[in-house]
C-alpha cells in the first residue's frame, strides 16, 4: 500500500512540466556521454590486448629463429639467448618456457620447472603447427604458444625442392596485462570525474532552463488567480509563447463572456426587482390614500380595491412569467412531448383570446392550409403561440385584424401570426426577445406588459428545436413566423 502511494506521488510529480523538462534535459545530456565513455573504454581494452598479443607474437617469432640458429634446444647455455629471454620476460612482466620435442621443459625464465614434462592441449596443438593465444581476464594475463620450427632438407637433393619446416619445439609464454588494466583504471577514473562534473553542470543547466521555460505558464496561472481572487477583472496578457498567448486569448474570451453574462444577470435582477416593486408601490399608494381619509365613501373604497386587485393580478402575472422563464432556463427543463393536432390547439388558443380581441375591436382569423399533427409539449407550445397572438392583439389599431396561418411540409410546420398593428422599428428588432424589453415603455405601460412574453415564447420554441423570425413595417403591421419540426428530436 505504502509503495503504491509512493508510486502515485512520484507519478504526480512527473506530471509537472518542469520536472519533465528537467529530466529530459538530464537524459539528453547524460545518456550520450555514458554511452561514449563505456564504448571508448571497452574498446580501449580489446585494442590494447590485441596490440600486446601481436607485439609478443613478433618477438617470439624472432626469438624462435635465434633459438634454431644457436641450437638452443640441444644446448641451453647460450648467453645471448638467455639474455634475450630474460629481456623478454622483463619487458612484458612474464614467464617464458621452452619445451623440446619430448615435452620436456628445457628453459623456464622463472627457473622453477626446468626438467619437468609438460603435456597440455595447447602444447600438443602447437607441436602440430598451430600456436594459440588466450586472454585470462580474471587473473590478468595472456598465455601464448609459438612453435619453434626448423628447416629439414628433403631427400631429393637434385630437384631444388623447398625445405620442409618441422616443429622441433614450443615456446609457452604468459605475459601480465596489469599495465593495461592500470591504464584503463586511470582512464576510467578520469572519465568518471568528467562525467560527474558534466552531471553537475547539466543539473544546473536543466534546473535553470526548466525554471525559465516554465515561468510564462506560472505567470498565466498567477494572472488567472488574480482575476479569480477578484483583484482585477482586466484582460490578462502573457505574450511570451504562442502557447501561453493561446491560453490567455481563450481565457480573455471566457472572461469577456462572463462579463457579458454578469452584466445581463445584474440587469435582469434590477429589472426583476423594479418590475416586482411597481405593483407593490401602486398598492401602497392606493392603501395609504384610503387610510388618510378616515371618512372616505364606500364607492372610493370599492374603486381603489379594484385597482389594488388589478395590481395584485399584475404582480401575479410577472411572478408566473418569471417562474416559467426560470424553469425553461434550466437545461433540465423537460418537455412533455405528445402528438397533438395543431389545428385544434390553435383554434382553442384563438377561442380563449377572442374576448380580449373583441374588447380591442380587433378581428382574429384562422387559416389552415392542411391539417397538421406534430409532436410538441402542448402547454409550452400553447404558451408560445398565445403570447404571440396576445401581442398581435395588444399592439394593434382600432378595427385592426390578426391572422393566424398554419402550413406544413414533410419535415416542419409553420405558424404565421400577422397583424395590422403599430409595427416594430427595424433597429430594435434584435432586442424584442430580451427579458423585460419593451419597445415603447410608456405605451406598453398603458397596455400593461412586462416584456417577458417574447422571451418565454422564444425559449419554448428553441426547446422544441424550432425557430422564430419577425418582420415588421412600422405603422403597417408585424408578422411572426414560428417554424417547428413535426417530429421531436431529443
Ligand atoms: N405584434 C407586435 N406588434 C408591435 N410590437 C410588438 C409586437 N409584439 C411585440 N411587440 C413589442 O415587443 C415588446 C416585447 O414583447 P413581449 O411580448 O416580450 O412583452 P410585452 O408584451 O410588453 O409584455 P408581456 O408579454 O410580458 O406581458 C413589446 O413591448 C412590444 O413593444
Ligand atoms: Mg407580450
Amino acid at each position: 500500500m505504502e509503495k503504491i502511494k509512493n508510486l502515485l506521488g512520484r507519478a504526480k510529480l512527473f506530471r509537472s512540466l518542469k520536472v519533465r523538462i528537467f529530466v529530459i534535459m538530464l537524459l539528453v545530456g547524460v545518456v550520450p556521454s555514458f554511452i561514449i565513455k563505456h564504448g571508448i573504454l571497452d574498446n580501449y581494452e580489446t585494442r590494447a590486448i590485441d596490440v600486446r598479443k601481436s607485439d609478443v607474437q613478433n618477438q617470439l617469432k624472432i626469438l624462435a629463429n635465434h633459438l634454431i640458429t644457436y641450437n638452443y634446444l640441444q644446448d641451453t647455455s647460450s648467453e645471448v639467448i638467455n639474455a634475450e629471454l630474460e629481456q623478454l620476460s622483463n619487458l612484458y612482466d612474464g614467464r617464458v618456457l621452452i619445451i623440446d620435442r619430448s615435452f620436456k621443459i628445457i628453459k623456464d625464465t622463472y627457473g622453477i620447472s626446468e626438467g619437468k614434462i609438460i603435456i597440455s592441449e595447447e602444447v600438443m596443438k602447437c607441436f602440430q603447427g598451430t600456436g594459440m593465444s588466450n586472454h585470462d581476464k580474471v587473473n590478468g594475463y595472456i598465455e601464448m604458444t609459438t612453435p619453434i620450427t626448423s628447416a629439414v632438407l628433403t631427400q631429393d637433393l637434385t630437384g631444388g625442392k623447398p625445405d620442409k619446416e618441422e616443429v622441433v619445439g614450443v615456446m609457452l609464454i604468459s605475459v601480465s596485462t596489469d599495465s593495461i588494466v592500470a591504464t584503463q583504471e586511470i582512464l576510467n577514473r578520469k572519465a568518471m570525474i568528467i562525467e560527474l562534473i558534466m552531471l553537475l553542470v547539466l543539473v544546473g543547466i536543466a534546473g535553470v532552463l526548466s525554471t525559465v521555460l516554465i515561468r510564462p505558464f506560472e505567470r498565466v496561472t498567477q494572472a488567472i488567480n488574480e482575476v479569480k481572487a477578484g483583484f482585477t477583472d482586466e484582460q490578462i496578457s502573457v505574450p511570451d509563447y504562442l502557447e501561453t498567448e493561446h491560453i490567455v486569448d481563450a481565457f480573455n474570451q471566457m472572461l469577456g463572456r462572463m462579463k457579458v453574462l454578469d452584466d445581463s444577470r445584474q440587469e435582469f435582477v434590477s429589472n426583476v426587482s423594479h418590475e416586482l416593486k411597481t405593483p407593490i408601490t401602486s398598492m401602497k399608494v392606493l392603501a395609504d390614500s384610503l387610510l388618510q381619509q378616515p371618512d372616505a365613501p364606500v364607492e372610493l373604497y370599492k374603486e381603489f380595491m379594484v385597482d389594488i386587485a388589478d395590481e395584485i393580478d399584475r404582480e401575479n402575472k410577472i411572478i408566473t412569467d418569471l417562474l416559467s422563464l426560470v424553469k425553461m432556463d434550466k437545461k433540465v427543463a423537460e418537455l412533455n412531448i405528445s402528438s397533438a393536432h395543431i389545428n385544434e390547439l390553435l383554434e382553442l388558443i384563438l377561442k380563449r383570446l377572442r374576448p380580449i380581441a373583441r374588447k380591442q375591436d380587433v378581428e382574429v382569423v384562422f387559416e389552415s392550409v392542411r391539417p397538421v399533427t406534430a409532436e410538441v409539449d402542448e402547454v409550452k407550445f400553447t404558451l408560445a403561440i398565445s403570447n404571440l397572438v396576445e401581442n398581435a392583439i395588444k399592439y394593434n389599431k382600432q378595427h385592426g385584424w390578426v391572422k393566424v396561418l398554419l402550413d406544413a411540409d414533410h419535415q416542419f410546420f409553420t405558424v404565421e401570426i400577422s397583424d395590422s398593428g403599430i409595427g416594430i422599428p427595424e433597429d430594435v428588432m434584435e432586442h424584442i426577445y430580451e427579458r423585460f424589453y419593451r419597445v415603447d415603455k410608456s405605451h406598453s405601460r398603458e397596455i400593461g406588459g412586462t416584456g417577458l412574453g417574447l422571451a418565454i415564447t422564444r425559449n419554448a420554441i428553441l426547446m422544441h428545436r424550432g425557430s422564430i423570425k419577425a418582420e415588421s413595417i412600422p405603422g403597417e403591421g408585424t408578422t411572426f413566423v414560428v417554424k417547428m419540426p413535426l417530429i421531436y428530436i431529443a
